[in-house]
């Protein structure tokens, strides 16, 4: 009788153990169904908006996609990045990385209007910017996945941290493997998720340097790229050129293929494939599209993870470009 009643008083603390740790656990992390009864149109409201923006102009689909990766790299995926400047700080908008060169704040805008009159005040920005991620992705015609969602809205930028954290252009590989190491990524999601330059335009001052200097590029394409990027600086720096040559709108497996040929047009695209230690996951994802698009999948996904505000932390912005 003693037994059975102190193994069961037993039983009831671990189960008030496990209850209480899973509780703990469930503040902190996402979850797939977060809106799925408190605004179950979500998906498709984003969705439309989404390809109405690629359908007036492919390029969106890109430019939406790298918001979520400058997003995440700077303090966590919590929509730092849309708050425009205010009196009391200066915003992630006017960073090196992104001054002049992220976009389509615009359709964001336009997709927060359309989830606030679905649901008000529920879907934070954060979140808005994973799902739009995904779906540009998939209207470009690359894999699909399930967006882990619950995260808020930041009430606050800093300029500094994403000067800080987000990786550069000139990167050699050991910068940039560190730089995805300091987010909790690996190499291998490092590779993968570079994939995302299957698609989209860099301008002529993120790869001059490359195109005039350097020698594990292909001749042919140097010259091609030559042609719209000027070697004095400050000339032509707008100028656009794709990151994959060959199909710039659609989310495939060339980017890669572009690589082991010597025709990556950043110094950084390069690194992956110049004798180092990602030459062999490179070539695999070259030559094996569902790899990457697994791989892609599972880093895009453990990207959206970091450290995401949840519980009471942080707010559901009305406006994606300042706090409430
Ligand atoms: C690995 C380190 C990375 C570096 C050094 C890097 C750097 C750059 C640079 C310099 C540009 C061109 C910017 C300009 O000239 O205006 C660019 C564009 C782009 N990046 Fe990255 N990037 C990296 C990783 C990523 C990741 C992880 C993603 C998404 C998964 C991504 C998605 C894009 C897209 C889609 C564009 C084209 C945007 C458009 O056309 O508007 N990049 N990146
Ligand atoms: C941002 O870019 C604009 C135009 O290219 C430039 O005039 C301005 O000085 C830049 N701002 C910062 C903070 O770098
Ligand atoms: C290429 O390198 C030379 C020698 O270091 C330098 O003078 C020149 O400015 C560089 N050109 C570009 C476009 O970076
Ligand atoms: C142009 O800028 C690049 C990168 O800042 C630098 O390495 C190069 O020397 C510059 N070239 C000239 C001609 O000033």
């Amino acid at each position: 009788m003693a037994t059975s009643s102190s193994s069961s008083s037993m039983v009831l603390l671990m189960v008030t153990y496990l209850l209480v740790v899973s509780i703990g656990n469930s503040n902190a992390q996402l979850t797939t169904n977060f809106y799925s009864s408190s605004c179950p149109n979500l998906d498709s409201t984003i969705k439309s908006v989404v390809q109405s923006a690629i359908r007036k102009e492919a390029r969106m689909g890109a430019s939406l996609l790298r918001l979520f990766f400058h997003d995440c790299f700077v303090n966590g995926c919590d929509g730092s990045l849309l708050l425009d400047d205010t009196s009391s700080f200066t915003g992630e908008k006017m960073a090196i990385p992104n001054n002049g060169s992220v976009r389509g704040f615009e359709v964001i805008d336009q997709i927060k209007s359309a989830v606030e009159k679905a649901c008000p005040g529920i879907v934070s920005c954060a979140d808005i910017l994973a799902i739009t991620a995904r779906d540009s992705v998939v209207t470009l015609g690359g894999p699909s996945w399930d967006v882990k969602l619950g995260r808020r809205d930041a009430r606050t930028a800093s300029k500094t941290a994403a000067d800080n954290n987000i990786p550069q252009p000139t990167f050699s590989l050991s910068a940039l493997i560190n730089s995805f190491q300091n987010q909790g990524l690996s190499t291998t999601d490092m590779v993968a998720l570079s994939g995302g330059h299957t698609i989209g335009q860099a301008r002529c001052t993120s790869f001059r340097t490359r195109i005039y200097n350097e020698s594990n590029i292909d001749a042919t394409f140097a010259k091609t790229r030559q042609a719209n990027c000027p070697s004095t600086n400050n000339t032509g720096d707008n100028n656009l050129a794709p990151l994959d040559l060959q199909t710039p709108a659609s989310f495939d497996n060339n980017y890669y293929k572009n690589l082991v040929n010597q025709k990556g047009l950043l110094h950084s695209d390069q690194q992956l494939f110049s004798g180092g230690s990602t030459n062999a996951l490179v070539q695999t994802y070259g030559s094996n599209p569902t790899r990457f698009t697994s791989d892609f999948v599972a880093a895009i996904i453990k990207m959206g993870d970091i450290k995401p505000l949840t519980g009471s932390n942080g707010e559901i912005r009305k406006n994606c470009r300042r706090t409430n």
